[in-house]
């Protein structure tokens, strides 16, 4: 029987010797309070498996049980945190023969090692979290729509290199956020169906001789299906690596939203301003307004990347199976993963309260020549001439503007009669209007202003089905839980 104070982990083996600082250097309890939850409800639905395939006494694994749930209830601040103990499944354990005594509680350990126990519970607290932040993505895509809605006739300027290119709307540019993130939420989907497969049963690496029931236990804890072989439920990661890579591309995509928020919001641009509460001040220069809150969240999701690297970097060359180097994966994970939730909601904040400047978008709009291409286009049209003929005659046209600093129409006449083409004055300035540019784009993904609302609609009919994916599948999970606890 255990004796006060004495070290069920070491105790056999190791004569119970501990070297203070070694045990500090070694123990996963400070980032393991990520999976405190997901490790006892794995213990419980070990337990009840157990006692249902008669491996033990129903009425130890009834005590077993009853005793998991006060764990539970007080939470995991009231554990005895003793580092030399490793880590949470070592301390529960601890705990439960502290207070059920060993024969009773040095049961529930049977046909099992921390080897499975870790990687499921690391699955269940994945996937919870993977469904937070879908959560949070499909909140902010419908901002985006909504916002997209409002400003699906503000025309503006469209870039390529930075350097104006065409008029477009700014509810068409909020469609461009709105694109990848549908592929982010559809990217974590996916990866869900992976992470949520079941490895306990798998023992330290080669399962178990008793008669354990794998589809029991995977049932009681809401995974869709087990993981076949033993070896890789035990060693294999690549369920983190695919979320951390798919919070990576994630972080770009917002990454590239934040320095546009950045740009825009400056007096070179003007377009939108960013709200008070989404900015800062300087010490020195009173009038200054920056935007810190986009900047902060361009650098934070830079470290998600980082996270990224060095995961693959522990993983790259483990032997089968079980390796310790697995446990260091764990506080980069769940860095990455806080990170993409508090900065999803910040940016989602910041771009929900956005003044949007349309006036100093509509001037920008017919700046430099932007309608050009459509000008180009009317030639082609209205006189029949090959495509590459426009570009060149268009192109002396801009040249000549410049040079005599003057708009197109005042030069187009000359250009026009040197080629001997006729063009009658309404196309010329139908072609040098910026809003009829855009209303004229109106192919599937344009920016006039009747396609941007079919794809508003469409975007939003797809993100009601993602919605109604995600909700069930946090329904099912919180009915395993209540399950769990009310065995
Ligand atoms: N704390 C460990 C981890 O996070 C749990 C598994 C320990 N297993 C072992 N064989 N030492 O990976």
């Amino acid at each position: 029987m255990q004796k006060n104070n004495e070290n069920i982990l070491r105790r056999g083996r190791l004569g119970s010797s501990t070297k203070k600082e070694v045990m500090n250097y070694m123990t996963s309890l400070s980032f393991d309070k990520e999976i405190f939850e997901s490790d006892i409800f794995c213990d419980i639905a070990h337990t009840k498996m157990l006692m249902e395939q008669n491996i033990i006494l129903e009425e130890d694994g009834i005590k077993i049980i009853n005793e998991l749930k006060k764990i539970y209830n007080n939470g995991m601040d009231c554990l005895n945190l003793d580092p030399s103990l490793d880590d949470i499944h070592m301390v529960i354990e601890s705990e439960l023969i502290k207070n059920l005594g060993e024969d009773v509680a040095g049961r529930m350990h049977t046909g099992r090692s921390r080897n499975d126990e870790v990687a499921t519970d690391l699955r269940m607290a994945l996937r919870d979290k993977i469904l937070t932040i879908l959560k949070l993505l499909i909140n902010m895509q419908k901002n985006i729509l909504n916002l997209a809605k409002e400003h699906k006739e503000t025309l503006t300027i469209g870039y390529t290199h930075l350097q104006h290119a065409q008029p477009i709307t700014f509810g068409h540019h909020l469609l461009s956020y709105a694109s990848p993130m549908e592929r982010d939420i559809l990217r974590l989907i996916d990866t869900y169906k992976r992470v949520n497969i079941c490895p306990l049963g798998s023992g330290a690496f080669a399962t178990t001789g008793f008669n354990i029931n794998r589809n029991a236990t995977k049932e009681l804890l809401g995974f869709d299906s087990v993981i076949e072989n033993s070896m890789d439920g035990v060693a294999s990661r690549d369920f983190i690596l695919e979320t951390m890579a798919n919070l990576s591309i994630l972080g770009t995509n917002l990454s590239k939203i934040c320095e546009e928020m950045v740009l825009f919001s400056s007096c070179e641009f003007g377009t939108i301003d960013l709200a008070n509460e989404y900015t800062s001040t300087s010490s020195i220069m009173p009038q200054k307004k920056n935007p810190d809150v986009a900047e902060i969240a361009r650098a934070k999701l830079s470290t998600i990347n980082g996270n990224l690297v060095t995961v693959l970097t522990i993983l790259k060359a483990l032997p089968n199976t079980y390796n310790r180097d697995l446990q260091e994966i764990s506080p980069h994970l769940w860095d990455s993963v806080y990170t993409t939730i508090d900065t999803l909601k910040i940016i989602d904040g910041m771009i929900s309260t956005i003044k949007v400047n349309a006036d100093r978008m509509e001037e920008l709009a017919e700046k430099n020549y932007s309608t050009a291409t459509e000008l180009a286009d009317t030639l082609v049209r209205e006189c029949n001439i090959p495509f590459r003929t426009a570009h060149g005659i268009v192109g002396e046209v801009v040249r000549l503007s410049i040079e005599n600093n003057k708009n197109m129409n005042e030069v187009i006449r000359d250009v026009l009669d040197k080629f001997n083409l006729k063009l009658n004055d309404s196309k010329i300035e139908k072609a040098l209007t910026p809003m009829e540019n855009v209303k004229i784009r109106k192919v599937i993904g344009g920016p006039a202003p009747e396609e941007v609302e079919r794809a508003i609609n469409s975007y939003c009919s797809r993100i009601e089905n993602y919605e109604k994916e995600v909700n069930e599948k946090i329904e099912k999970i919180e009915i395993i839980k209540n399950n769990l606890l009310n065995l």
